[in-house]
């Protein structure tokens, strides 16, 4: 590598690092989400080697992190534990600054999600119709229909809430009866 590609190459790495290491100062002073504990399962050969091609094909892009988290998540349909330490290596921050910010969103799985895939709006406009007793009522559902249940913050339905999306179809104005018959018909359309 020359001179000019070698300092392109470092001044690249130094600005994806900061901008990594604003983007986690930013929304960790903005909003912390309690820690999540990370599941530790062992990666298949083949979806380890889906992972480092995906961190290669972004790593040296400026805020590299949430795409390729996004990137990994698309692909498996989770962010698996394992993964961090390739991701931290990559782009040269600690696997816990890693863990720090697929914990801070909600968005990111910690483990693959059951087939039907729940999802409450839990924002204020749903708040304040009703969505922390659909969450209850999701919650006593959950262990014996075995849905996995993910809050969700806004669907963009705040005039028609609570919101909810069951398999990644949109419900509004929703209650306990409606939110039984829904999931309901997803499990025998699966
Ligand atoms: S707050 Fe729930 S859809 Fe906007």
């Amino acid at each position: 590598m020359n001179g000019l590609h070698h300092s392109k190459h470092e001044s690249i790495h130094v600005q994806n690092k900061f901008v990594t290491r604003k983007l986690l100062r930013d929304t960790f002073s903005l909003h912390k989400k309690s820690p999540t504990q990370t599941k530790t399962t062992m990666l298949t050969e083949p979806t380890h080697q889906t992972i480092q091609t995906l961190v290669a094909a972004k790593k040296h892009l400026p805020g590299a992190l949430l795409p390729i988290l996004h990137d990994i998540q698309d692909a498996l349909g989770y962010i698996p534990a394992q993964a961090l330490g390739d991701i931290a290596q990559a782009l040269n921050l600690s696997r816990a600054e890693v863990h720090g910010v697929v914990s801070f969103y909600h968005f990111f799985r910690h483990e693959p999600a059951a087939a039907q895939v729940v999802q409450i709006c839990r924002a204020e406009a749903c708040q304040s119709m009703g969505s922390e007793a659909l969450w209850a009522h999701a919650c006593s559902r959950q262990q014996a229909q075995g849905f996995t249940l993910e809050p969700v913050y806004c669907l963009g339905l705040c005039s028609s809430s609570p919101a909810m999306v069951v398999n990644e179809k949109l419900h509004a104005r929703m209650d306990a009866d409606k939110f039984d018959r829904l999931v309901a018909d997803a499990r025998s359309a699966a």
